[in-house]
This record gives structure tokens, sequence and C-alpha cells, in this order.
């Protein structure tokens, strides 16, 4: 089944590098665009891990650096992050990285089989506008996709720096079947990424959610 989204992301004509255009080149030796492709690498990991929009990469880098037996998806549609991303890899050699290219819904629509031990979503954009709220990729359709792809007691992290986005989450939270609230993370320690720092810079909360499939 395929749906029509609405686009989640805001389109940046933020300035591409000379550097990041040549990462990009390398980008087939990264990329996943299918449940098989995820399966296939999967098998030589002993978890699996997707973070959605990781902006630049920091908090997927890191992460990545601390845990080499898991396998880490990242999805992003912002073309220099993933430029900056492919730069990192390289930098720090990891083999534990592959990228999705493109709206996240539409990978997760080929999922046939729960597949992910944790879910990580860091600063989703917050489309504020209330006429934009319908933009916001954390929705009830939302969770019940995430749900489908992640194994039994497999987590759901999500953290916004938006006070009326982290209510409009609380209520999908509420609504939504099958997840409960958990105090077991699935990671020790994420990085402050770009966006939580400059939410920080500007006295905004953090809100964290962390969902259990159950
Ligand atoms: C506000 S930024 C946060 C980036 C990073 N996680 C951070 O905290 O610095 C949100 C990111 O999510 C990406 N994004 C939004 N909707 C997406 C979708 N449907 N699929 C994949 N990435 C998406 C955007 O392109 C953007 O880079």
């Amino acid at each position: 089944m395929h749906f029509n989204y609405l686009p989640s992301f805001v389109k940046r004509r933020g300035r591409i590098t000379k550097k990041q255009i040549e990462n990009i080149e390398e980008l087939n030796k990264f990329s996943v665009s299918d449940f098989n492709d995820i399966k296939n690498i999967s098998n030589d990991f002993k978890s699996s891990t997707i973070e959605i929009g990781f902006g630049d990469g920091e908090n997927i880098i890191s992460i990545a650096k601390e845990n080499p037996e898991t396998l880490f998806v990242g999805s992003e549609v912002y073309l220099s992050g993933i430029g900056s991303l492919i730069g990192k890899i390289k930098e720090n050699n990891l083999s534990n990285i592959r990228i999705h290219n493109g709206d996240v819904r539409e990978l997760l629509e080929t999922i046939k089989a729960p597949i992910f031990e944790s879910m990580l979503i860091i600063c989703p954009d917050p489309w504020q506008k209330a006429k934009h709220h319908k933009r916001r990729l954390i929705n009830l359709d939302f969770l019940a996709l995430a749900r489908s792809t992640l194994k039994k007691g497999g987590n759901l992290y999500i953290a916004t720096d938006w006070d009326d986005y982290a209510d409009g989450i609380s209520e999908a939270v509420r609504v939504a079947e099958g997840y409960i609230s958990s105090e077991d993370y699935p990671f020790n320690n994420f990085p402050v990424t770009r966006f939580q720092a400059r939410a920080i810079r500007e006295g905004r909360d953090i809100h964290k959610f962390n969902l259990k499939k159950i």
C-alpha cells in the first residue's frame, strides 16, 4: 500500500559544499531503499536501529561509534546532511551505518516484518503554525506505522524542543494502541544535536518520550 504524504520536512536552500557533493557521489555504497536491503545487512548485526531526520548526523555518528554491533539506518531528505554524514562515516571508519535518502514513511511502508529494536526521532520539524500542524511527522498514523516496524519490546524515542508539539505528541501517544511509556532508554548517551543546542540557547525545554512496543 502506498500513501501520498504531505511533506513533513522544510525545503532548505542552504549551501551545499564541494566536499558534501563529493561525498554524496558515494551514497550508493551506503544506501538502503527498502525492507530487503535492510534485512540483508541486518543479518550481520546483533540489532538494528533507525534514526529519522538525522540532520548533520551528530547523534547517529556518536551512538554508532559506541555500539559497533548495532546497525544504524539513518533516514534524511536533506542532501547536505547526507553529504556530512558520509564524510563522518569515512573519517571514523564506521561500517555500521546505512542511509535512506527520502521520506522515511515510504521506507517504513516497505517493512514487511518487525525489524528494528529502536527508532529515534530528535527534533522533528515543528511546523508551528496551526494551519501546518497536519504536516507534523508524529501523529496517530505515524505511530501505527512505526509500531509495525518495531520488534516487541522495541523502543520509540522522540525528543522535541517545542512545547505545543510535545502536547500533540502526548495526545497521540495517549490514544495510540500498543505502546507503554518506559524508563528503559535504548542508548545511554545521546549527544546534544544542533537543533537541541539551539533550543537550549533560546531557553526552550527538550521534551522526551520513550515508548516501548507491547
Ligand atoms: C529540525 S531537523 C532536526 C535534525 C537533527 N535531528 C537535530 O536534532 O539537529 C529535522 C530533520 O528531519 C528531516 N525530516 C523531516 N521529515 C522527514 C521525513 N519524512 N523523512 C526523513 N527525514 C525527515 C528534515 O529534513 C530535517 O533534517
